[in-house]
């Protein structure tokens, strides 16, 4: 793709984009259980906070991630073998991918895909400085919709990548049908790399997702921010707190953001109320077994071939092969 058709790409992506954060807003808003969607953390401030939280002490998976693709990640290119396709979803700063990129033998391509278009330009920039003779052909968008990957990229190996637990952001059922999606997208015979966090201590991952620094605190509110920036919101950052807990009966963290007092917030012309205590749930991060996973993955029609984990059994990393010809 040119970079002239990428533009094209990326500003059809973001107007359709901007409609859906003000619609998905306001419903998520005028709910009783409010909610907002967490794709919507990733704009550019949202993915700078995201890599600060990556680097944190007590936010274990990008780490613990790192080191198992450090480790396995030559055994993980060898099976895709010579010349694969490599496809990432939710790509942000591709940092671990260039392990699998260097360790993958003359790969034909790779595709990074994300909401995020600051991440993505970034991305884009360092890998093409550090990989010139790679060919890189980004896409912006929502990775749940249509995607219509180049025909030439689908002829041969291909490797999906989908590392950092965010299938995590997805309920089970969500879950299933998302990677249904991407066998569609890859196709019959492809390999896929999911990066899938452990079930452990409560105290621990209560600790990931409220840090001592705050930085977690700051990325939730960004979704506030956000709002106040781009859709003309009045939201008063100040009076609300940032809540992590863990729901042991789904074997989730969720995030909240919970408002201080009684208050009304405009968007958009609409007004929305809060009562004391009252809470906007903004993120679910589920953590599984390894078991649970791949029954969830063998659902939407993969075959778990190889998983991979650290020392202390926090994080793994799973290689599934999407069944029939290839
Ligand atoms: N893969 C990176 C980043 C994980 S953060 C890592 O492992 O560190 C999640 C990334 O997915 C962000 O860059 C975010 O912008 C992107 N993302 C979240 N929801 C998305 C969606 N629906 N479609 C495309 N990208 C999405
Ligand atoms: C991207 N995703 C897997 C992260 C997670 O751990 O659920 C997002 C995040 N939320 C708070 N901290 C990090």
């Amino acid at each position: 793709m040119t970079r002239h058709e990428r533009n094209i790409r990326a500003q059809a992506a973001a107007s359709h984009a901007a409609g859906d954060f003000a619609c998905e807003v306001i419903a998520g808003l005028s709910a009783s259980y409010k909610r907002l969607p967490c794709r919507y953390f990733y704009d550019a401030p949202g993915s700078r906070l995201f890599e600060e939280i990556t680097a944190l002490d007590e936010y274990y998976p990008t780490r613990t991630e790192t080191a198992i693709l450090r480790a396995h990640g030559a055994g993980m290119a060898k099976s895709a073998g010579r010349g694969a396709a490599l496809i990432e979803f939710g790509s942000g700063s591709s940092r671990k991918t260039e392990l699998l990129l260097a360790a993958l033998e003359a790969p034909r391509a790779y595709v990074p895909i994300d909401v995020s278009i600051a991440a993505l330009d970034d991305a884009v920039v360092r890998l093409r400085n550090r990989m010139p003779r790679l060919k890189v052909i980004p896409v912006h968008g929502d990775f749940c919709e249509a995607l219509a990957l180049p025909s030439a990229l689908l002829d041969g190996a291909r490797l999906g990548f989908f590392p950092g637990s965010t299938i995590g952001n997805f309920d089970p059922a969500s879950a299933v049908r998302l990677l249904r999606h991407f066998g569609g997208v890859l196709g019959a015979g492809a390999r896929f790399i999911v990066g899938v966090d452990l079930e452990k201590n409560p105290q621990r991952l209560i600790a990931a997702y409220n840090d001592a620094k705050g930085v977690t605190a700051q990325f939730n509110l960004n979704l506030l921010a956000r709002i106040n920036r781009e859709l003309g919101g009045d939201f008063d950052l100040s009076r609300f707190r940032h809540v992590a807990i863990y729901d042991q009966q789904h074997k989730r963290i969720e995030m909240h953001l919970v408002s201080l007092g009684t208050q009304n917030v405009r968007v958009l012309g609409h007004v929305f109320s809060f009562a004391p205590g009252e809470s906007i749930h903004t993120e679910n991060s589920y953590k599984y077994s390894i078991e649970r996973f791949q029954a969830l993955a063998g659902e939407a029609g993969w075959r778990s071939s190889e998983v991979w984990l650290d020392a202390r059994r926090d994080f793994s990393v799973h290689e599934l092969i999407l069944p029939g010809a290839a």
